[in-house]
């Protein structure tokens, strides 16, 4: 059979990963496919990058060469970013070229009109690559786990941010430290903003919900916080208190709607997912035949990503020729069978809480904090306290037993109101990521 002829869209760590993979796996990837996936057009600003590569292509600086090419049947867009690859990629799918892409933060911000043009048009998108790095996390979802009611899923998503909490922990670290070995690694996205403050996690536990639970990608209702204002000390009481602090993706289904979110998050310090250390990402899935099933990989880095891009490429090859209704779905449901669950708001959302409290070392400060917990029917599990002799205010931490956020922003906000705490009022969930 004739090759398939792929153009390639950008030739950074992943562009650069994918042809390397794609020529030192060619002849066991060519047995599995039953033709050649082959390299015929790259785009790339700076020709620099392709030395070494001995990639035998026609190159262009312009990437609308290559979505205009029509020796180009897939597109594999890793340039990133918003504009120009929404225009790229709407292109190459009127273009009638499927679609490859590692493009996380636009799949999760424009994924629906996307995924309609190419539903449209009869194209794939496939994008293993946009979450997750090489754990094949979509078709686990999307095919795996096809039969079972998924639950809930919870992920660490980001390695830069989970290398940061591992640094703090292990290392004694503070979060700027932390953050600048991990940029000096290699490991931050170009704007570190995206992995520190969760926006890169949000855009992928975003994807992850919409296959998992077949809703619309609502990036724009994904709650976000991430771990910039986590200190030193934070992980410190966490440890004592039995829990490791990550950076988790959630995504929940209640009767009522969804749950979805990016925080950083108190988990059990023997649960496998704490364990999950440095620039790895893992996710745990919850659903009703399988129990809970546990992905762990590398969720970064050339050859990683282009592990998955390859892969793509090997599906979108086996079925390009096949009916377009004959194919998986690209968000896993039927496009005429979405859910119409809602993402609830933060405020109904039930979790257990840390509280770090910082307040003037006086008589009653407790009391009058237990008193107004206590006024929102909210229990208090653990408390620590420590000596701090030559400061004027001392940090109080509360673990909380489970409450409705709502409830207990309103709690938080009268206890800010009150003249000995000094300083905001830091609230962590805690997840206890049990089974049932
Ligand atoms: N910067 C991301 C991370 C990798 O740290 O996980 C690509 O999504």
């Amino acid at each position: 059979m004739a090759p398939v002829r792929i153009g390639i869209l950008g030739m950074g760590t992943v562009g650069q990963g994918t042809v390397r993979v794609l020529e030192r796996n060619a002849e066991e990837i060519t047995r599995r496919v039953g033709r050649e996936l082959r390299v015929v057009h790259a785009a790339v600003r700076n020709p620099a990058r392709l030395e070494g590569l001995g990639l035998d292509a026609r190159i262009s600086s312009d990437p609308w060469a290559v979505v205009r090419d029509p020796e180009v049947d897939v597109v594999v867009e890793v340039m990133g970013g918003q504009e120009p690859a929404l225009s790229l990629l709407m292109a190459a799918i009127a273009a009638g070229k499927h679609v490859v892409t590692a493009n996380k933060a636009l799949l999760a911000e424009h994924g629906n009109e996307i995924f309609a043009a190419a539903q449209a048009r009869g194209v794939m998108v496939a994008f293993e690559a946009a979450v997750a790095g090489a754990i094949p996390i979509i078709k686990a979802i999307r095919e795996g786990l096809a039969g079972n009611r998924i639950q809930w899923l919870a992920g660490i998503i980001n390695g830069t941010s989970n290398y940061i909490l591992s640094q703090m922990f292990r290392e004694g670290w503070d979060f700027q430290q932390a953050l600048a070995e991990a940029q000096r690694l290699g490991y931050a996205e170009a704007d570190p903003g995206l992995d520190v403050d969760g926006g890169d996690a949000a855009h992928k536990i975003t994807l992850m919900a919409s296959i998992a639970f077949g809703i619309p990608v609502d990036f724009a209702h994904c709650h976000v916080e991430g771990i910039r204002a986590l200190e030193r000390t934070d992980v410190v009481y966490a440890a004592e208190l039995g829990y490791r602090i990550k950076l988790l993706g959630i995504a929940r289904r209640r009767a009522d709607g969804v749950e979805l979110r990016v925080h950083p998050t108190l988990i059990p310090h023997s649960h496998l997912l704490a364990n999950v250390e440095g620039p790895f990402n893992a996710i745990l899935v919850e659903s009703d035949a399988a129990g809970q099933s546990l992905y762990y990989g590398r969720g970064a880095g050339g050859d990683p990503t282009a592990s998955a891009v390859v892969a793509d490429l090997v599906d979108v090859a086996r079925t390009m020729t096949a009916d377009p209704s004959n194919r998986v779905p690209h968000l896993a449901f039927q496009p005429d069978a979405m859910s119409a669950l809602p993402l609830l708001p933060m405020a109904e959302v039930e979790s257990a809480y840390y509280l770090r409290i910082h307040a003037h070392n006086r008589a009653g400060v407790l009391a009058q904090v237990a008193t107004m917990l206590a006024e929102y029917e909210i229990s208090i599990e653990a408390l620590v306290q420590k000596e701090t002799p030559e400061a004027d205010s001392v940090p109080i931490v509360l673990l909380l037993h489970r409450c409705r956020e709502g409830d207990l922003e309103q709690a938080i906000a009268r206890m800010e109101a009150l003249p000995v705490v000094v300083q905001p009022v830091l609230r962590l969930r805690v997840e206890s990521l049990a089974e049932g």
